[in-house]
């Protein structure tokens, strides 16, 4: 393989106030807006690779498995046009994330290529412009561009361009800490993407959904801003469960949680009733994580591993932005 031209890393990023649902699917345009956290700890880094001037396309490896190139050479040829034209690539992404563990790597995933396709064309396009980017790839990619707390805007311009992400406060402002409880290793049974399309088109309580989310991101600006976690735990469980609400409602039903999922949701609200600094939050899939302040963190890690059907859990701490390493 040639060298690589550049290489980039980003971080995976956890909702509080959930994305669920899209207003234009073509542009990736959110229904409403969202508020997330960018983790250290669990991230991709991708390698960029000019090729030959006979290549005829784009070509993907994800932790040395060639997939297909789809949305990833789409999102390559916007920036491509941007610049003027420019050379395919062998797009080299390796995700640290422990294999099996079902934690999505698109949103890191996309967030390092636009970072990394910026700099191999010398673009120099701002961070919201790669947001902009990123977010073609994946709704929530636009968030991994920034570090710490993130709030991704709904916009109101038709071309999207006001769809962007923009930093809240950054990881020092509170070091909150992140147990994720890994509860199933095998890959889950509906995407993000379907899983949204369902709940738009047959869900009787997707639009409560959307007209409740504002209110959501003005309490969690506040509880952020304030450092309230009594605030922040109110809204974030809220939101976790009023989406999976609106799923459950769908036809058929999005079903994403197992026994050891609820299990460990009622410990997580177990141990905040005996004082613990902890919440949850439950993504289109299985797994739980648990948002804790510094000094819970070891107490919520020990219990949330002790309950069967928890294959592992994984400690993060908060984390800066996308960035381009070499
Ligand atoms: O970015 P997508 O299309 O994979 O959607 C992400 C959806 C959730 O993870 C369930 C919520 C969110 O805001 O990240």
């Amino acid at each position: 393989m040639p060298a690589p031209i550049v290489e980039a890393r980003a971080g995976a990023n956890i909702a509080l106030v959930k994305y669920w649902g899209k207003r234009d699917a073509r542009l990736n345009l959110p229904a409403a807006g969202s508020i997330s956290i960018t983790l250290s700890g669990l991230e991709t880094r991708t390698r960029l690779h000019e090729l030959q001037d006979d290549a005829e396309t784009d070509e993907l490896l994800v932790n040395g498995e060639q997939l297909p190139v789809g949305r990833v050479s789409a999102v390559l040829d916007l920036i491509r046009n941007l610049a003027g034209g420019g050379p395919f690539f062998r797009v080299d992404s390796d995700n640290n994330f422990p294999t099996g563990a079902g934690l999505a790597s698109s949103a890191s995933g996309f967030a390092a290529l636009v970072m990394a396709a910026d700099q191999a064309l010398d673009l120099g396009l701002s961070k919201s412009r790669l947001s902009e980017l990123a977010r073609r790839g994946s709704g929530s990619a636009a968030r991994s561009v920034f570090g710490g707390f993130v709030e991704m805007r709904l916009g109101s311009i038709d071309d999207g361009s006001d769809a962007v992400a923009e930093p809240l406060a950054n990881a020092e402002h509170w070091p909150l800490k992140v147990v994720v409880a890994i509860t199933a290793t095998e890959p889950k049974s509906v995407s993000s993407t379907d899983g949204m399309n369902r709940t738009m088109q047959s869900s009787p309580y997707y639009p409560a959904w959307v007209a409740t989310v504002a209110a959501d991101l003005d309490q969690a600006r506040r509880a952020i801003s304030e450092r309230n976690f009594e605030l922040l735990a109110d809204v974030s469980e809220f939101s976790a469960l009023k989406m999976h609400a609106s799923a459950l409602a769908a036809r058929p039903g999005l079903l994403y949680w197992n026994p050891a999922t609820l299990a460990c949701m009622h410990a997580v609200r177990e141990l905040r009733a005996a004082g613990c600094g902890v919440f949850f939050t439950v993504d289109a899939g299985p797994q739980v994580k648990a948002i804790c302040l510094p000094d819970s963190c070891s107490r919520v890690a020990e219990s949330l591993a002790e309950i069967p059907g928890v294959a592992r859990v994984l400690i993060c701490d908060l984390g800066p932005g996308a960035e381009v390493v070499n």
